[in-house]
């Protein structure tokens, strides 16, 4: 039978990458989210492949909205990526925990309801779940198993994804896979926590200054890498309810800004940073997420210049505005 994905958030950063991913395969999809505007989508696909995509105006936190999509579109794989980031989970705690946390359950519910016919799930958890201190005692890294001490509402939110993931398959049999980024960059990544490297570079590209509001260093992940792991995970759910920690390039953000000097020359001098690191651990160990397949993660540089490069083309066809490059 053929597959049929229904991507959750399809139009933020990862959901635009994802259903990029998914139409240059040509597998139907079709995008759900609670906002219209395509732009992140447009940023970084051609209008023949945005053409290609059923678009749906739909609330996660509405269990009826999930399922009539679901029956709609015959849909056979879910990527469930919705979500409210941390500093939207910070502005408006009850809204935060309604779409992340109940937005969740609808969206294992309504996969229950159809389990005879929907084969894989995957949805996305985060490093965010974790505190700087919860790696290892003796070497910082955090392994897959540790436990989690979220210092974040949003970070609450996704361990109790990792809980709801953990009960549907105990349960009811529904097996998912749910993945941790961390630090994910690349075109169309403009707002959360974490977009401030995306951001720099592109305020550098329109000529203008960037303070990256973290130092320290993290895990790097290339925004379309990140995607591929989506598909692969939503394909190899099977049974279960796994998680992984996903690979990357780790990084200080001295180094991130180096890099962009060296591949953006209109960036020197224009990168500053402030305060301290992430919350979160930087060290990640990925163990296990061979399980998704043999997956590429775009060293830091090369995503780096790609990302510029996409920018420059879209400026000097200019196409380029701040809102794009999260700067409005
Ligand atoms: N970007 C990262 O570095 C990172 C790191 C760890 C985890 N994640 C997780 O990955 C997922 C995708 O992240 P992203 O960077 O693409 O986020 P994003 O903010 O760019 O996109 C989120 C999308 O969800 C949509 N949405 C919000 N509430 C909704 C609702 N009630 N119903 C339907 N759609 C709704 C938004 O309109 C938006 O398009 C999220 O679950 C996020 O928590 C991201």
């Amino acid at each position: 039978m053929d597959e049929r994905f229904l991507v959750t958030g399809a139009l933020g950063c990862i959901g635009a990458w994802t259903v990029r991913h998914l139409v240059r395969e040509g597998v139907p999809v079709v995008a759900l989210d609670q906002a219209t505007d395509a732009r992140r989508l447009r940023l970084i696909a051609t209008a023949e492949e945005v053409a290609a995509v059923r678009f749906v105006q739909g609330d996660i936190t509405s269990l009826d909205s999930v399922e009539a999509v679901l029956d709609e579109h015959r849909i056979t794989h879910v990527a469930h990526l919705a979500a409210l980031q941390v500093p939207f989970c910070r502005a408006n705690p009850p809204l935060g925990a309604l779409v992340n946390v109940v937005g969740t359950v609808n969206v294992f519910e309504a996969v229950r309801r159809r389990s005879d016919r929907i084969w894989g799930l995957a949805y996305m958890s985060s490093i965010g779940m974790f505190d700087a201190g919860d790696g290892d005692p003796i070497d910082g890294t955090l392994r897959v198993d540790a436990a989690a001490h979220p210092r974040t509402l949003y970070g609450v939110t996704k361990l109790a994804n990792e809980g709801t993931a953990r009960v549907y398959w105990l349960e009811n049999g529904v097996a998912s896979v749910g993945l941790r980024p961390l630090t994910v960059y690349g075109p169309a990544r403009d707002q959360g926590l974490t977009s401030g490297p995306t951001r720099a570079i592109g305020a550098a590209l329109l000529g203008r200054s960037f303070e990256i509001g973290f130092g320290g260093a993290t895990l790097f992940q290339f925004a379309p890498d990140v995607a591929a792991a989506v598909v692969a995970a939503a394909r190899s759910a099977s049974g279960g309810a796994e998680v992984y920690n996903l690979g990357g390039t780790p990084a200080s953000i001295d180094d991130f800004i180096a890099t962009v000097e060296s591949e953006v020359p209109e960036a020197r001098g224009r990168i500053t940073h402030t305060g301290p690191g992430l919350p979160f651990p930087d060290r990640i160990d990925d163990a296990g997420s061979e399980a998704l397949g043999e997956r590429t993660w775009t060293p830091l540089r090369d995503g780096v210049r790609r990302t510029a490069a996409l920018f420059r083309e879209r400026l000097a066809r200019g196409e380029l505005r701040p809102v794009d490059v999260g700067l409005e």
